[in-house]
């Protein structure tokens, strides 16, 4: 079975078990401080089994994008060393929100592994959860006796809480697992020792391929357990593992999934997969790695410096670092992957086929930048292995390696294999104290110690009324106390609130609650955790159970709003000026400016900038009513022209926003009518990453402050010009003067050089073999090489020694006429021994060399050094 079939089957089998089959949610996950990327298929129903909110559908099932890179799951390091973990891989799952359970859970899965995908039922082994005492939890019976039912008794295993327990991060939903485990060794390697003593222990041919997962506790911040509200399954199983079982191969790697760009790698770097070990582990890490950053370009993550963007950075050097030092790649390789990738995956993720181009652009940028990051870091470490071998020394620093692998995101590995070629090792142990001492700095940097909830009323979470209110009557449900870096808050949730929640790009909304006696308690941002809307403040109210009267702080919700909405017109503008291809990549809208980022491959002209900015003020002064479609269907919003972004979840419903012909689906808070942004002004143009564009603009108040600041500096500026009339005017007339000032200046000095080159020539000293020429004093650096220069062609045996005080830093300039050249003395040389006198360095050619440094009263022993060389050498 082909891999496309082998996921069709799946969902055809649970379709046909009445599930609905959903979309994957995206892999890069924005609304949940406790996980940067989805690392489970539960994760998008995470408030469901919470009961935070009212489930859809009974039963789901579909394939998810899952990335184990960090948190709880992260498998990382075995990635490309072993061969059935991934970084970025597609679990397959089926799910009951308190519909089926254990029973149909078991039976389904062992109906579709034995009778669906026909795989021999001797091969297979379950798992399940044996009890643990410090969670006071038996072991599971029930799952057990269904299992029974199936299997016999032999090949079910008793699991302990790490294997058969899960838990998506430290606190959630979680609850006791059933695993299912395959065999798929040769008949004589079973012989040697049974499967059932090599479950969980690592085997690469004797792996889970299936988690089933009864979900029936939250874990809590004190790390207690609760019921939930209902009982659910959540099952996952390894879509490229069941790969590996049903194409009867022994690595995921063999599967149709991995094969194209395993081959292509083979191709590009001329290698054979299989030639060797460490070009085996590079082909696999990198058509592993090639994956996760390319589908998380594609959801909208790109690569940076900090957070998931960094995490992806990470990934794709790993990738690099493989290929560069393994498979011979010194230049950008891991883009060319991105074709063969999109063609294979072009039929169930439409997000990659569709941006193709973005995400190679992206990729070969961030590859060029590392390889270049690489070659520095070599050149670095190969000064420190010249200067140990000068020292006689074989050991490197820890120090000097973690500089290298901290500052220049130099992999300390590959430190070690450049060191090792070189004889010569690091020190280990400073190098882990640097590195243990940076993760403490960033642990405390990052530590957020969060209380569970406390309950103050049941009820359905937060209805959002701030589309059409500011002001309400709100209760708080629940809250809880979170503390950061010593800064103690408060989050709220309500029954309802006017208080718009960051997302979609626009900030949160403040303002304050009001409690019956008249206090006032800010709320100083509103945002959004999964489905909740948080309400953060500094105090709790004396009586939280009492009703308040919150109101959103009008006049900065205004200002946002016209942000917002000048943001879906400039993205219309954008399309219609520069083409369809612009696709919005990242939007940010709070009630100072707005910030659009885009795709376009090169600079935006004045001209279309010019033309943009006209559109949008043209769209703004015929004072376009609102459309505004709260509940409609996601086909009907497409038919409309309205257009989804990647790495956006949208459900059945959605909201669509219209604005004449701009037409976007969107959570956000606009104005009622284009009129009432008053005037859109473009600030600013530029590249965020290679493709990428961003847009920085001014609306309303905050348009016309920004002509006003223009216009005040138009007029300082005719003011400094010392112009009266047009400031162009006054401007060129400082220029040109500038220009002559520069010539006369310019014939000047040469007039200079000419004297002090006659008079240094008349006082040289003839020392027998050369003409030897010393003066200290303190001029400009161009005048001394002209100088200098200008004596070489006067006299062939000269030694000119100019030393002085530039700008406060002492400087050398040492110059060798062609004689003294031929005679084998290098003046590069014996400058940068003399250098170390000033406390500095220096170089250049054999006969001329400059050194600057940091200590003025070692010049007089910079000129001993010098003479002596010489005179050594005569
Ligand atoms: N959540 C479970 C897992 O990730 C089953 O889907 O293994």
């Amino acid at each position: 079975m082909k891999s496309i079939e082998i996921r069709k089957t799946f969902l055809d089998f649970f379709a046909s078990k009445q599930h609905q089959i959903v979309d994957s949610a995206p892999m890069v996950v924005k609304d949940d401080p406790t996980l940067m990327f989805t690392n489970a298929g539960m994760n998008q129903f995470k408030d469901i089994f919470l009961g935070n909110m009212p489930r859809k559908y009974a039963r789901v099932a579909d394939t998810q994008k899952c990335l184990r890179v960090s948190g709880k799951h992260n498998d990382l390091d075995e990635v490309g060393f072993d061969t059935y973990h991934h970084t970025m891989f597609e679990m397959l799952g089926n799910w009951s929100f308190g519909d089926y359970f254990k029973e149909e859970a078991i039976a389904w899965a062992w109906e579709l592994l034995t009778e669906v995908y026909k795989i021999d039922k001797n091969i297979l082994y379950v798992t399940i959860f044996g009890g643990d005492e410090k969670d006071k939890m038996p072991k599971d019976e029930e799952a057990y006796n269904f299992w029974k039912k199936w299997i016999a008794e032999d090949r079910i295993l008793l699991g302990s809480k790490k294997d058969n327990f899960w838990e998506m991060g430290d606190t959630g939903p979680c609850g006791p697992c059933s695993e299912i485990h395959i065999d798929l060794r040769s008949e004589e390697e079973k012989k040697k020792i049974s499967g059932k003593e090599l479950v969980n222990k690592d085997h690469p041919q004797v792996v889970e391929v299936w988690n089933l997962v009864f979900m029936q506790f939250n874990r809590m911040a004190n790390g207690s357990l609760v019921e939930l509200p209902a009982k659910h399954v959540d099952t996952g199983m390894g879509f490229e593992r069941l790969c590996m079982a049903l194409q009867g191969k022994q690595s995921n790697y063999d599967t149709d999934v991995f094969q194209p760009l395993i081959q292509h790698l083979s191709q590009l770097s001329g290698i054979k997969y299989g030639a060797e070990k460490m070009s085996d582990v590079a082909m696999r890490v990198i058509a592993d790695h090639v994956r996760a950053v390319s589908f998380a370009i594609a959801d909208g993550q790109l690569p940076s410096n900090n957070k998931a963007g960094y995490v992806i950075r990470r990934i794709l050097r790993r990738a690099v670092r493989y290929g560069y030092t393994f498979l011979n790649f010194k230049e950008p390789f891991m883009h060319l992957l991105v074709p063969v990738l999109t063609e294979q995956m072009k039929g169930t993720f439409k997000e990659i086929a569709s941006q193709q181009d973005l995400v190679r652009k992206v990729m070969m940028e961030e590859e060029a930048t590392f390889l270049r990051t690489l070659e520095t870091g070599i050149r670095l470490l190969d000064q420190q292995i010249q200067k140990a071998k000068a020292e006689n020394k074989t050991e490197i620093s820890g120090q000097d390696c973690f500089v290298l692998y901290d500052t220049y995101g130099f992999p300390i590995d590959l430190t070690e294999l450049i060191l090792r070629e070189n004889n010569m090792t690091l020190n280990h142990a400073e190098f882990e104290t640097e590195l243990a001492a940076q993760k403490d700095r960033s642990r405390k940097d990052a530590a957020v110690d969060t209380d569970d909830w406390v309950i103050v009323k049941e009820g359905e979470l937060t209805k959002f009324l701030g589309y059409d209110q500011l002001e309400a009557e709100v209760e708080i449900l629940r809250y809880r106390k979170v503390k950061a870096k010593n800064k103690e808050q408060y989050q709220l949730v309500f029954s309802q609130t006017p208080f718009y929640a960051e997302s979609g790009g626009q900030v949160g909304d403040t303002g304050y609650i009001e409690t019956k006696s008249g206090e006032k308690i800010p709320i100083t941002y509103t945002k959004k955790e999964n489905l909740l809307s948080i309400h953060l403040a500094d105090k709790l109210p004396q009586n939280p159970a009492e009703t308040f009267k919150a109101v959103v702080d009008q006049k900065s919700r205004q200002a946002t709003a016209c942000n917002h909405t000048a943001t879906h017109l400039l993205h219309y503008a954008l399309r219609q000026v520069l083409g369809t291809h612009v696709e919005q990549k990242g939007s940010l809208v709070n009630d100072r400016n707005l910030r659009f980022d885009f795709s376009h491959f090169q600079k935006v002209s004045l001209e279309e900038l010019v033309k943009v900015e006209r559109m949008v003020n043209a769209m703004i002064r015929q004072n376009i009513g609102k459309t505004e479609n709260r509940e409609m269907n996601i086909e009907d919003a497409r038919k409309l022209g309205a257009m989804a972004l990647f790495g956006e979840k949208y459900g059945d419903k959605v909201r669509v926003m219209q604005f004449g012909d701009s037409v976007e689906l969107c959570g956000g808070t606009h104005v009622n009518a284009t009129g009432d942004i008053g005037f859109f002004k473009i600030l600013s143009e530029g590249a965020v990453a290679s493709g990428i564009r961003r847009i920085e603009a001014v609306t309303a108040e905050n348009a016309e402050e920004f002509v006003y600041s223009f216009q005040r500096m138009a007029h300082e500026m005719r003011e400094l010009f010392g112009g009266s009339g047009e400031l162009m005017q006054a401007v060129t007339k400082v220029v040109e003067h500038n220009e002559k000032m520069n010539k006369q200046l310019a014939e000047m000095m040469a007039e200079r050089v000419t004297e002090i080159q006659k008079r240094l020539v008349e006082d040289a000293i003839e020392t027998g073999d050369y003409a030897l020429i010393e003066i200290h004093a303190e001029l400009m650096p161009e005048i001394i090489k002209d100088v200098a220069f200008g004596l070489r062609k006067e006299l062939k045996n000269v030694v000119f020694i100019a030393t002085g005080v530039n700008n406060n830093k002492p400087y050398i300039h040492l110059l060798l006429g062609d004689d003294v050249v031929a005679k084998g003395l290098n003046a590069s040389a014996i400058i940068r021994e003399s250098a170390k006198e000033i406390g500095g360095s220096g170089g250049g050619q054999p006969f001329y060399a400059t050194a600057g440094g940091s200590n003025e009263n070692g010049i007089a022993n910079a000129m001993n050094k010098i003479k002596e060389m010489l005179q050594i050498k005569v």
